[in-house]
């Protein structure tokens, strides 16, 4: 395995220091700032985290306004982000810190570890972004970053990790991660990297090559039939259910869903509908159904973006 020089590292840290992205989070040790945008980030590309990242902190200016609130408080702002159970987890978070920690983010790994929602990549982040402790950050950037500097097709987990600790080794350990993953974020991208602006080429053995490394991860989706019912009222307002804490969207509202394509009677076909989750692709039948009850505005409850597509299939807009 190919590890950093002294040298490399202090390269890699003036790279950071000159060139990073301004963004809030990384103004302020705030571990509450710091923790949300880790969470974000972990599935929302950085343009859209931020601007999840602004609402949700003005709404939710403490961990501790976040625990006293209702977790749809949460979710109306988290629509259209997915990976919904991440907020619910947070939120789950947010009521164990002020529980067990009178309201204070713990500042060590461990703790951080065991709490609703933070993993490994989390808890490092944190420890290291907000406490200044040493913990080595893993995530795809990082992953990306290793696989190419050491030219392995497919670096297991503990490679990577193993890789990680070693570098972390004799540096601000919060800058250092975040600057390893801004290089994977900036230069050394996974399409088009940009090896010319890269501060570590010198040294690295995949830059000949560096879209072989790491070899992409086969990805398996399953196809899933579902069929929609939405029930319209005289207004033109679609009735939305709770649903299952536990299912697909838990703690969202929609329409009806039903497993399989159903034909629906009593009622009129609208369209298909198609939409893809990261293991799952959606193909949705979308039916109509006139109903004398009324329903509620889109406005009311947090809605997935599937559930926006059926809706506006069926030509609900507000
Ligand atoms: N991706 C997730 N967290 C990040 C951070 N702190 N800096 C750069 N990229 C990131």
């Amino acid at each position: 395995m190919q590890h950093l020089s002294e040298a490399d590292k202090v390269t890699l840290l003036s790279w950071y220091a000159e060139n990073q992205r301004t963004l809030p989070w990384r103004a302020t040790r705030d571990p509450w700032h710091i923790l949300l945008s880790e969470i974000l980030l972990q599935q929302t590309q950085m343009s859209r985290g931020l601007e999840y990242w602004m609402s949700i902190i003005e709404r939710f200016p403490t961990i501790v306004d976040l625990a006293s609130a209702d977790i749809e408080d949460l979710l109306m702002l988290w629509q259209g982000a997915g990976y919904y159970a991440r907020a619910r987890r947070l939120h789950e978070c947010a009521k164990k810190i002020v529980k067990e920690y009178g309201g204070v983010i713990p500042s060590t790994f461990d703790e951080l570890l065991s709490l609703p929602g933070i993993g490994p990549y989390t808890a490092a982040a944190v420890a290291s972004i907000a406490f200044g402790l040493t913990h080595a950050c893993v995530d795809g950037n990082i992953r990306r970053v290793m696989a190419r500097l050491c030219s392995i097709e497919e670096p297991t987990e503990k490679e990577i990790s193993m890789w990680a600790e070693h570098q972390i080794i004799n540096t601000p350990p919060g800058d250092w991660n975040q600057a390893l993953m801004e290089l994977g974020a900036m230069i050394c991208r996974p399409q088009n990297p940009v090896c010319g602006y890269c501060p570590l080429s010198a040294n690295c053995r995949g830059k000949q090559n560096p879209m072989h490394y790491p070899r992409p991860k086969k990805r398996t989706s399953k196809h899933v039939k579902l069929t929609a019912i939405l029930e319209i009222d005289n207004d033109g307002f679609a009735r939305l259910y709770p649903r299952p804490a536990q299912g697909l969207f838990g703690g969202l509202y929609g329409p009806t869903l039903l497993e399989g394509n159903i034909d629906v009677v009593g009622a009129d076909f609208a369209g298909v509908v198609y939409h893809s989750l990261s293991h799952r692709d959606f193909e949705i039948s979308v039916f109509i159904k006139k109903t004398a009850t009324s329903g509620q505005p889109i406005s009311a409850h947090p809605l997935s973006s599937m559930d926006m597509k059926i809706l506006a299939q069926g030509g609900v807009f507000e």
